[in-house]
């Protein structure tokens, strides 16, 4: 067989053409498969190899085969021989000797261009399969997706493939992802890509496909306790509650209205925006469960006239307010904050809260000097001001930079211009974003009807920047100035949970 496989070889590779090419295509098929071995096993994740084993080795593979006939075609012009006295030359009679099914060389040819079809489409959908994967996805173009990839690798989706939300389902989604990529790649290699990179508001598969595949609305009932903690800027770091019962209901007969509202199977909100950022609104549609339709605009914006008319209009889906589900960049008060409430930032140390801020929020040129300048602002301020605390608590302070650093980097990624802030998350309403973009008192329907936005539409209040975690849910003292409030706020909160 190897010396059947070895004539019919040396019959074809007339020249130097043909023997490369007989080369390339022994070589890289062998090499192929070691790799393919070591892909399966695990042995290799990275990128660049993947790119090698699935896209360079295919192609080369190619252009060896193509390379036999280019040899045989140059070496028979030069010979000025037909085909015929070629094959007479180089193949033994028996090989080529026509019978009921062809000659046996033509049978091998048939034999082997079938097996070359499939080792081509074999090593085909393994790319795909392999491009397809959050790995790929995540660190083929390292600098231009790593903030993406390290945020992705924290949160909760941390095992969500990009595609399942990025790429639609079906051929043309896919077709469609793939000449993107092409482009990408483009704009990767000549540096012309944006910084930092847009949010993909009109690629983003609809949201309603990809999220409810694993969450849907009719799931989301009754409401959800948050506690937040803050912590002051003084030498204790003081805690300071701040207690909501979110309600995010889907709403509906028997039900409290609560954040799902919006995508819950009878209604829809539509908007109009100035921009792709979606942060200034001009106009709202409200399809209510009885199918009448509201219309509210935003009688500070009326002088963009598009919304009028309409044009660009989008239906508010999951990622208006979940945009950021899965690359989730931390305001840097509420990191710190949180670091403090779970114990792995020690409150002990006198002034932490406010060092801590310091230190991750200063203007670094960097990573390297913001990795420099944090532990010079942490060690620095205690040696100078707590020279005692500094040495006893060295091991803690150490702790306090590591933190520090590590949360510095996942959030701030100089190359791609993402600073403090740059992708702000629209759950919530931090710097009147988020939900009061449009629930606010500019929002006006026809007849003068404000939006609804009362503190109490979204959320239950049990403490607001209080020293008590549950201060509403105390008995109000008799001659307290906010007793009204303190009153309200407990009896809407009973009222909510027991509406259930
Ligand atoms: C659970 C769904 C989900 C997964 C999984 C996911 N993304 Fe995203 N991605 C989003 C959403 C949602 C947005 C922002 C949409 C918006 O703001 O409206 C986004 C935005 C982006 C952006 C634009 C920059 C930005 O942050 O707005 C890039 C680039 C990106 N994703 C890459 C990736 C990569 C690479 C992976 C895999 C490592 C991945 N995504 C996995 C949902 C996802
Ligand atoms: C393949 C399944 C899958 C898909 C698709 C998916 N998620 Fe999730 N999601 C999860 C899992 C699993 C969790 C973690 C649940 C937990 O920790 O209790 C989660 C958690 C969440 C949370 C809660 C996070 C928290 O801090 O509690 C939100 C919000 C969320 N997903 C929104 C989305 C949005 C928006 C999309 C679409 C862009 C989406 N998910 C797509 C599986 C998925
Ligand atoms: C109007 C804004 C808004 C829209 C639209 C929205 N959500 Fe939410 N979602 C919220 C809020 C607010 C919360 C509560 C957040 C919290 O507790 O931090 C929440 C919580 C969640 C949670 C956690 C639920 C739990 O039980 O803890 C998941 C999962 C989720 N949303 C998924 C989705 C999906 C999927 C969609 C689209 C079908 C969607 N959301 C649409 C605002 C929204
Ligand atoms: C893109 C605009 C938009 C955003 C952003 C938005 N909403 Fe709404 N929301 C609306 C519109 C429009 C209505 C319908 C108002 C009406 O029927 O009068 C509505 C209705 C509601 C309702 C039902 C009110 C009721 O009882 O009739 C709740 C609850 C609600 N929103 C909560 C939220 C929360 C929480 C957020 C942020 C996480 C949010 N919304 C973000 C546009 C928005
Ligand atoms: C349209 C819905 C809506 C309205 C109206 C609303 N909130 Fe909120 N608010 C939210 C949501 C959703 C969150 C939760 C964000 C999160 O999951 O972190 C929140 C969070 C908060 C927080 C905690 C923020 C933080 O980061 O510490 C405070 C405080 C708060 N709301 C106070 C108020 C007050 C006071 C009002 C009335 C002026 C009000 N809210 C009106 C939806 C609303």
């Amino acid at each position: 067989m190897i010396n059947k496989y070895k004539n019919f070889i040396r019959g074809l590779s007339v020249n130097n053409i043909g023997k490369t090419g007989v080369i390339i295509v022994t070589t890289v098929f062998i090499t192929f498969l070691i790799f393919e071995v070591a892909h399966t096993l695990g042995l290799i994740r990275n990128a660049y190899l993947g790119l090698i084993t699935y896209l360079a080795f295919p192609l080369l593979f190619v252009v060896g085969l193509i390379l036999i006939p280019i040899g045989w075609r140059i070496y028979q012009k030069e010979q000025g021989k037909s085909t015929r006295e070629l094959l007479n030359e180089q193949f033994e009679a028996s090989d080529i000797q026509t019978k009921f099914a062809g000659s046996r060389l033509f049978r091998t040819i048939v034999a082997l261009t079938v097996l070359n079809v499939i080792i081509l489409s074999i090593a085909g959908a393994r790319m795909l399969h392999f491009m397809d994967s959050a790995y790929f996805c995540g660190t083929a173009c390292h600098t231009v997706m790593n903030p993406e990839w390290v945020t992705y690798q924290q949160s909760p989706h941390a095992r969500v493939p990009c595609i399942e939300c990025h790429v639609g389902e079906g051929v043309d989604a896919l077709i469609a992802s793939k000449l993107n990529g092409v482009r990408q790649m483009y704009l990767a290699a000549f540096n012309l890509y944006h910084r930092p990179i847009p949010t993909p508001v009109h690629t983003l598969r609809p949201a309603r496909e990809t999220c409810e595949h694993c969450h849907w609305p009719e799931k989301f009932y009754g409401q959800r306790l948050q506690r937040h903690v803050r912590y002051a800027m003084d030498s204790l770091s003081t805690p300071c509650y701040t207690t909501l019962n979110i309600k995010i209901d889907a709403g509906g007969p028997g039900r409290e209205n609560g954040a799902h509202w919006h995508v819950s199977q009878t209604n829809q909100v539509a908007y109009t925006s100035v921009d792709d950022k979606r942060e200034r609104l001009v106009l709202l549609k409200a399809r209510q469960a009885d199918g009448s339709i509201k219309t509210y605009f935003n009688k500070s914006l009326l002088e963009f006239e598009k919304a009028a008319k309409g044009e660009d209009e989008r239906i508010m889906d999951c990622v208006d307010c979940h945009n950021r589900a899965t690359h989730i960049y931390r305001d840097a008060e509420d990191i710190v904050d949180e670091f403090i409430r779970r114990g792995e930032l020690d409150r002990g140390l006198p002034f932490l809260k406010e060092q801590a801020l310091a230190a991750l929020t200063a203007g670094y040129r960097s990573p390297e000097a913001a990795q420099n300048g944090i532990r010079n602002q942490i060690v620095n301020f205690y040696q100078q001001h707590y020279p005692s605390v500094a040495i006893e608590k060295s091991r803690e302070l150490d702790r306090v930079v590591e933190i520090l650093q590590n949360t510095h980097a996942t959030n701030r990624h100089y190359h791609m211009r993402i600073e403090w802030g740059t992708y702000p998350s629209h759950v919530g309403h931090k710097k009147k974003l988020g939900c009061f973009r449009c629930h606010n008192a500019d929002f006006k329907s026809e007849n003068g009807e404000v939006i609804k936005h009362n503190c109490t539409m979204c959320h239950s209040i049990l403490a607001l920047d209080s020293a008590e975690p549950y201060q509403f849910l105390e008995q109000a003292k008799e001659d307290a100035p906010d007793r009204p409030m303190h009153e309200y706020l407990q009896k809407e909160f009973l009222e909510s949970i027991f509406s259930e």
